[in-house]
């Protein structure tokens, strides 16, 4: 069974995360959610909890085995590692190396074969800044994969990219990396 690490913050659109969660697990994948303090502020972990049926972690600090190092286990049993839905801050922080939470941190020992996928959600404005696009375009150098946003009608009420890709555009997407994933 494929291992997804899933990382949830903070967007009006986390609770898609939901959705994304429940599909994959449907699909036959072990989903390892990983939430923001701010995620939490949109959707409760026992949410994705039911849905993965599986333990949601929230704290780098919080050590459910105490034989193990939580955030080195969750990155190394991750096949592939999913943020989605990517806020303009959490982008920031992995993307200059910052481990100042749980999936941040985690961000930090996974392996370079170990595909790493971020699908951001925010504002448009906040889309455009050139530091989101610089700290976007130095993920990319790393190896990371954008699924873009969307153009929409977005909920502070500006149109313009800035939407979360469809569930189906970002289940998608990790279906066809791990089905080519020896
Ligand atoms: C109602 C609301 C909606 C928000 N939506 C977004 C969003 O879609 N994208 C984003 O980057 N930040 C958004 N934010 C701001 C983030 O939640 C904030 O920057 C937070 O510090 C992100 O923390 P995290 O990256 O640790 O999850 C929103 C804040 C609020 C109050």
């Amino acid at each position: 069974m494929k291992t997804i690490l899933l990382g949830v913050s903070g967007s009006i659109s986390a609770y898609k995360a939901a959705d994304i969660t429940n599909e994959l697990t449907k699909l036959g994948y072990q989903v390892d959610v990983v939430m923001t303090k701010s995620a939490q502020e949109f959707i409760t972990p026992l949410t994705l909890q039911s849905l993965a049926k599986r333990h949601v972690h929230t704290d780098v600090m919080d050590e459910p085995d105490v034989a193990l190092i939580n955030h080195i286990e969750l990155a190394k049993r991750a096949d592939l590692f999913l943020i989605a839905p990517a806020s303009a801050n959490i982008i920031g922080k992995i993307a200059n190396g910052t481990g100042d939470d749980l999936l941040s941190t985690v961000a930090l020992p996974l392996q370079t074969d170990v595909p790493k996928v971020i699908a951001p959600a925010m504002n448009t404005y906040m889309y455009q800044n050139p530091v989101v696009q610089r700290n976007l375009a130095t993920l990319k150098e790393l190896g990371y994969q954008e699924i873009e946003p969307r153009e929409a009608l977005l909920a502070c009420g500006d149109y313009g990219r800035g939407a979360l890709a469809t569930v189906e555009t970002i289940v998608d997407y990790c279906q066809k990396i791990l089905a080519d994933k020896k």
